[in-house]
């Protein structure tokens, strides 16, 4: 028998990881595998015992299939012990990623887990989704805490799947005054600006997973695969507690989701822009029908990773150009990074985070950038000097960077050698004062560096929204009606 290491044995005690040891057999099946007796390091406790997957003797037969309505592909329907579940949750209770796993048993041919090391419950045989993972010493296996979608949280869910009746333009306003009153409650700048932002970002996941090319083509359907790692942080946006999704559950339940949600953003980027300049209500369209699965679509959303991510989803997925897919990352001038690996805002401050303005574009122009984290996976740009881990971090993503920047060439360069320290000293000093490449007029990226320049408005300091607001307006239109063909503008009376 293996000996078991104090740390492990500490962390066995206390989460309920459980060892299989060698013992796991081939050929067998789940029930089997119970029988066969897997090794527990935590045998001496009873109670434990019963929680273990593996040795648990509650029937998996007579599962109450019908309970559940709703997703249950994304949050585990406790009924069914969370057997159905085929989101992207991937690391267990105590911290440990799952291993995939075919590289570790094959104990339950045909249950679908080729897809991935994700939590599962194949045949039901835990009391809910869990899965093997690996110490160092040996592989074991643990629960997973996803989301449990308890019946009636799945009913409120659902909400309608598509908007019954009608849709008024004093309907559509009122939740602009809802979420206003929403905004005016968060006492600070931090929280209020990522509740704004979240809102947008939201959508934006929502219709990013659009694919022309597909049969299922998706897009705004208000439908995310919220435990996907991608979509990190967005549960602190749409959740039963949420004041956004409370507001949608009392109130507007009779439209559906997805309108919901696009008139929810639409009313954040209203009340944020400068002087309430930017009106969607002309570009919403509403009769979006809600899908409640959307397996996949997180596959289909951009890493921050480069230029060819923005071109992947906006321009070859999504059929948009250049000039919208940049407009649309203006969008980040809004709240913040922190639920990614990623922190800090993109606009100067937290109260700048808070303007849906056209400030995205003056800084990244006008601040020295430099890259943060070169040679990791979190490699992001910063211009702030001293600590860039500081508490207020400033951020560009190279999806950002890339719109101007040829940092497909070098990454190590600054983006503005002309910016000084109030001493005098150069804010590029750390990288020799290289300037970063901008891209050549035979590079078809330079359409995205020509709607950038566009979007400041003018040559030199300005306060004209108006580029920037037009192309936003007509991009967002793309992108949130994009494969519908059944809208409907707003109408001033019900019939
Ligand atoms: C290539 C495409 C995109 C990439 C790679 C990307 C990436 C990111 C990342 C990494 C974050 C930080 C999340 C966190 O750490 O909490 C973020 C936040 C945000 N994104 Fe994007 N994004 C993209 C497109 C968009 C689009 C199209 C919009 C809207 C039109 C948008 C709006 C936002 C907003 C408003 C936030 C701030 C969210 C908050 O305050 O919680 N993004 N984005």
């Amino acid at each position: 028998m293996k000996r078991t290491h104090p740390i492990t044995a500490a962390l066995a005690a206390t989460c309920s990881i459980l060892s299989i040891a060698s013992a796991e057999p081939d050929n067998e099946s789940g029930t089997t595998l119970i029988r066969r007796g897997i090794h527990s390091r935590i045998t001496s406790n009873d109670d434990r015992r019963r929680s273990n997957p593996l040795t648990d003797s509650t029937p998996t037969r007579n599962l109450q299939t019908t309970t559940c309505t709703g997703n249950k592909m994304m949050c585990g329907c406790t009924s069914t012990r969370q057997s159905e579940y085929r989101g992207r949750f991937s690391v267990t209770q105590s911290g440990f990623k799952c291993k995939s796993w075919s590289h570790v048993s094959s104990s339950y041919p045909d249950q679908g887990l080729d897809d991935g090391a994700y939590c599962r419950n194949p045949n039901s045989v835990g009391e809910r989704a869990w899965c093997f993972v690996e110490d160092g010493y040996g592989v074991m296996w643990d629960y997973c805490n996803v989301a449990e979608c308890t019946v009636e949280q799945e009913y409120v869910d659902a909400g309608t799947t598509t908007t019954d009746g009608c849709f008024t333009t004093s309907r559509y306003y009122e939740i602009y005054n809802d979420i206003e009153t929403i905004k005016n409650s968060i006492g600070n700048d931090v929280d209020r600006s990522h509740f704004l932002g979240g809102i947008v970002r939201m959508v934006a996941h929502d219709f990013m997973d659009y694919d022309m090319a597909e049969s299922n083509t998706m897009g705004a359907d208000g439908c995310l695969l919220f435990d996907s790692p991608k979509n990190a942080g967005l549960t602190s946006i749409w959740c039963d507690s949420c004041p956004l999704k409370q507001l949608y559950d009392s109130k507007y339940s009779d439209l559906s989701r997805a309108d919901f949600w696009v008139a929810s953003a639409n009313a954040v980027i209203y009340l944020t822009s400068v002087n309430n300049a930017l009106d969607l209500r002309n570009a919403f369209l509403w009769g979006r029908e809600t899908t409640d699965s959307c397996f996949g679509s997180d596959d289909r959303l951009p890493t921050s990773a480069g230029c060819q991510e923005v071109e992947g989803v906006f321009l070859q997925r999504m059929g948009l150009t250049w000039k919208d897919a940049v407009a649309l990352l203006g969008a980040h001038t809004l709240g913040r990074a922190g639920f990614s690996s990623h922190h800090g805002t993109w606009a100067a401050n937290d109260v700048e985070a808070q303007i849906f303005d056209k400030s995205y574009f003056d800084e990244l122009f006008g601040r020295a950038w430099t890259p943060r984290g070169l040679g990791t996976d979190q490699q992001d740009w910063t211009w702030i000097s001293g600590n860039p881990n500081n508490s207020s971090p400033k951020l560009m993503l190279n999806t950002d960077m890339c719109l101007v920047y040829d940092i497909d060439s070098s990454k190590q360069c600054c983006s503005n050698t002309r910016v000084f320290k109030p001493n005098g000293q150069s804010r590029c000093d750390n990288y020799s004062n290289r300037q970063c490449r901008m891209y050549s007029r035979s590079n078809s990226r330079i359409e995205a560096t020509a709607a950038a320049a566009t979007y400041l408005g003018g040559t030199s300091a300005n306060s004209n929204q108006t580029p920037f607001y037009r192309a936003f307006t007509l991009a967002w239109y793309k992108a949130t009606t994009n494969g519908q063909y059944n809208l409907k503008p707003l109408s001033d009376t019900c019939q």
